[in-house]
């Protein structure tokens, strides 16, 4: 995660935030700088902050954290960015997967990309400033509206129903898998692997790659054995 402008150095600055995507990025986050990267906490009444506190989670910064586990780590699962003077949006996946809501209402946002929320499978809540679109469009979306100067997006549409309408098709030897608003991905199943799963056997990568260390390896398998793509709009 990489930060440009912090929000209590130059106060009228323009925040930018840039949070590089991170293929060997764990499902916890390596940092909570983002907790910090707006002044405040959470506060009680906000839809952040009663998602925590129904949640059972805890409150750091704009963050609200939660340990699903006695031996898991904890992880972000309610981001609270609101008021925080945000242009722009990257990548939030190095952030942590398994963010379930996040606020960005009441900031000068232009445009969010799509790309930003990809990877955020979790991601059922996301509430942006009226003039954003919700990721992917109304169709990624189970209900979208508009209140009180903000636009809502709830409920992540999954493109791998396969008795929906809409279902997707993933190669033959591979399996559709959610992959945050609007993305999903085929996994390549069992020993397949290469292009569009139509290599079979034991995978070359871990042969050239495994000297390199693990981080480099599951990076290198992710981006040979899965395909990712976007849901076209309707
Ligand atoms: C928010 O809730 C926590 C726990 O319920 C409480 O300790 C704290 O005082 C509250 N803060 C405010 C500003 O109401
Ligand atoms: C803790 O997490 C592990 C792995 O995610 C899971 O197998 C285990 O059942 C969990 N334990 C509890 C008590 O939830
Ligand atoms: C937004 O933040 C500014 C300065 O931090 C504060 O004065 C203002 O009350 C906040 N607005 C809302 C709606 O919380
Ligand atoms: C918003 O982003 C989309 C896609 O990235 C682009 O086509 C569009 O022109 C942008 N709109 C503005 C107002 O920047
Ligand atoms: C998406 O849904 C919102 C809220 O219902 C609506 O105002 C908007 O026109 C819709 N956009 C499109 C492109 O259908
Ligand atoms: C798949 O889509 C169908 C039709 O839209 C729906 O009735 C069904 O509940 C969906 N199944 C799942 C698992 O989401």
């Amino acid at each position: 995660m990489k930060m440009k402008a912090g929000c209590n150095q130059l106060k009228p600055a323009v925040l930018v935030l840039i949070v590089k995507l991170c293929f060997c990025a764990s499902y916890q986050p390596k940092d909570l700088q983002v907790c910090e990267l707006c002044s405040g906490a959470v506060l009680n009444g906000s839809a952040v902050g009663q998602f925590c506190s129904s949640s059972a989670g805890r409150i750091e910064g704009r963050c609200c954290l939660r340990r699903d586990n006695t031996s898991d780590p904890e992880r972000i699962t309610g981001l609270d960015l609101s008021n925080c003077s945000l242009t722009h949006v990257e990548g939030l996946l190095g952030t942590s997967r398994a963010i379930m809501m996040i606020d960005l209402s009441l900031n000068p946002i232009v445009n969010i990309s799509d790309a930003a929320f990809q990877g955020l499978i979790e991601l059922d809540f996301i509430i942006l400033p009226e003039h954003v679109h919700c990721p992917g469009g109304n169709t990624s979306w189970a209900k979208v509206e508009v209140k009180g100067g903000n636009r809502l997006c709830e409920g992540q549409i999954n493109w791998c129903n396969q008795t929906g309408q809409l279902s997707i098709n993933c190669p033959e030897n591979s399996l559709c898998a959610p992959y945050g608003p609007s993305f999903f991905e085929c996994s390549c199943v069992d020993d397949f692997h290469g292009y569009k799963c139509l290599r079979r056997g034991e995978f070359p990568g871990l042969l050239v790659f495994g000297p390199l260390g693990a981080v480099t390896v599951a990076a290198s398998l992710l981006l040979w054995v899965t395909q990712r793509r976007k849901v076209k709009p309707l």
